[in-house]
């Protein structure tokens, strides 16, 4: 017979998890105020919150560690990361931060002002926030069927080149900054973009004098989807694939606690050696000196040796199919999610899965609260609790999508507990005409609500 898909890697150390009681996961929730981040970490089974920084690390990755080179400055780990970033990325410069928002706040503070426009395909949350707490805007043009979740697209996470053709002809230059592309996109479902896509982006951006930087935190993930489904790229290695993508940039923001399977760290990545002097002052400033960054030289070790690991086919196949696992379990259950399924997780549309409840009364979260007490599985919301008020008018936004997140940590569960998550979800969905009620808003903060907002039950 054909022999079956089995994983790329065995375990050499194991971490106990419990499985709660319903009784103790409605009392937690309740002291939790029905905001799945306040619940502590033992009174989850499953951790589905995030695919960031909960990876396992390799018996490699723990060797490199002890190697750690803690000098304040010029560590030789320093020097093992740019090595790294310069053999597989292509970029000549670089600054280690603590993750990747801190990135994301150094670049910003070099290129943006207030006024500016920053388009690309839909930003992640931290990305619009550093933007819009500069007061400038973040434009989302995101190609229409990422926010339909029933049209098969196999790059949802393109950018609409009308749309940003748009933007670059209707203002003037000079408040266009940067345009930032998302790989893959968080946003739209872990939807990858496509080479092609990436190179008009490029084409355009330099027509216009514009530079581009990708949003990297996924990128080896992206560059597994233009293997498998971009034409002209299946005999191509994923490292060459990756080449070719920041060829298309002029710079990349990273979170290293995704595709870098480490569990902190972060950098930004450079051709322009202006712009890179420019942003080491405020990297010192906010991070630390420009050799380390917020990070320590045995963090920086580990990341470096991560950036080989997870740009390996194997290691790639193995976790993409594994979210494929998930999203299958759930499609046979009838569970409507994103299709196709995305990179690092299962988006589950909650507005096809609640068609009853009112978007004001949280559709993904309620559904994440419910997931939580049937199962103690804990997902995340993307829906408006996570899209904020509009900073102008203080309005709740509605975004088109309510997702419930699925997020797979790297290299850490099988896939018994993927059918363990699976069945909780049909068990919800087998008596979702009995939920009617949501969850209201008790207490909220300015900017990057969902982390601490405290909810009730209508
Ligand atoms: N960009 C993308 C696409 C992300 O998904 C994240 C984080 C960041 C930037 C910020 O990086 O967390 O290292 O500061 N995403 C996490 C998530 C939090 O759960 O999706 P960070």
């Amino acid at each position: 017979m054909e022999l079956p898909f089995a994983e790329s890697y065995k375990m050499k150390m194991v971490e106990s998890i419990r499985r709660s009681t319903r009784e103790e996961r409605e009392e937690w929730i309740q002291t939790a105020k029905y905001n799945l981040f306040n619940l502590k970490s033992n009174q989850v089974f499953i951790d589905l919150l995030t695919d960031s920084g909960t990876g396992a690390m390799s018996d490699k990755q723990w060797a490199a560690m002890m190697e750690g080179d803690e000098s304040y400055a010029g560590a030789s780990s320093y020097y093992k990361m740019k090595a790294a970033i310069k053999d597989i990325l292509g970029f000549d410069y670089f600054l280690p931060t603590h993750q990747g928002r801190a990135a994301e706040n150094v670049l910003f503070s070099v290129m943006i002002k207030e006024g500016d426009l920053v388009p690309g395909n839909a930003h992640f949350d931290t990305t619009k926030g550093h933007i819009e707490f500069r007061k400038a805007h973040a434009i989302d043009c995101t190609i229409n069927e990422a926010y339909d979740t029933t049209t098969e697209h196999p790059f949802k996470g393109n950018v609409d080149m009308e749309k940003l053709e748009y933007v670059l002809k209707s203002n003037p230059t000079k408040r266009i900054p940067l345009i930032i592309i998302t790989a893959t996109c968080n946003t739209s479902g872990g939807q990858p973009v496509s080479m092609e896509n990436m190179r008009a982006v490029y084409e355009m951006a330099q027509k216009n004098n514009i530079p581009v930087f990708v949003d990297s935190a996924r990128f080896a993930e992206n560059a597994y989807f233009i293997k498998i489904r971009e034409k002209g790229y299946q005999d191509k290695t994923i490292r060459e694939i990756v080449t070719e993508m920041f060829q298309y940039a002029d710079g990349m923001a990273m979170s290293s606690k995704k595709d870098a399977i480490v569990n902190m760290g972060g950098f930004l990545a450079f051709n322009n050696e202006d712009l890179f002097k420019q942003a080491s002052v405020y990297n010192i400033m906010y991070e630390g000196y420009i050799t380390y960054g917020g990070m320590s030289g045995r963090d920086m070790n580990a990341l470096a040796q991560g950036l080989y690991e997870g740009t390996e086919f194997n290691y790639l196949e193995t976790r993409i199919k594994q979210v494929e696992h998930l999203g299958e379990k759930l499609n046979a259950y009838g569970i409507p999610t994103q299709k196709p399924y995305g990179g690092h997780a299962i988006f589950v549309d909650a507005k096809r899965f609640f068609p009853n409840l009112p978007k004001e009364q949280f559709i993904a979260q309620t559904l994440a609260i419910e997931l939580y007490l049937e199962s103690g599985v804990r997902g995340v919301e993307i829906g408006a609790l996570l899209a904020d008020r509009d900073p102008e008018t203080r309005e709740n936004r509605y975004p088109e999508l309510e997702l419930l997140r699925l997020t797979i940590p790297r290299r850490v569960y099988t896939n018994d507990h993927m059918d363990y998550v699976a069945a909780g979800m049909k068990n919800v969905f087998d008596r979702r005409y009995d939920i009617t009620k949501g969850l209201k808003i008790v207490r909220e903060a300015m900017i990057m609500r969902h982390f601490t907002v405290e909810l009730e039950r209508v």
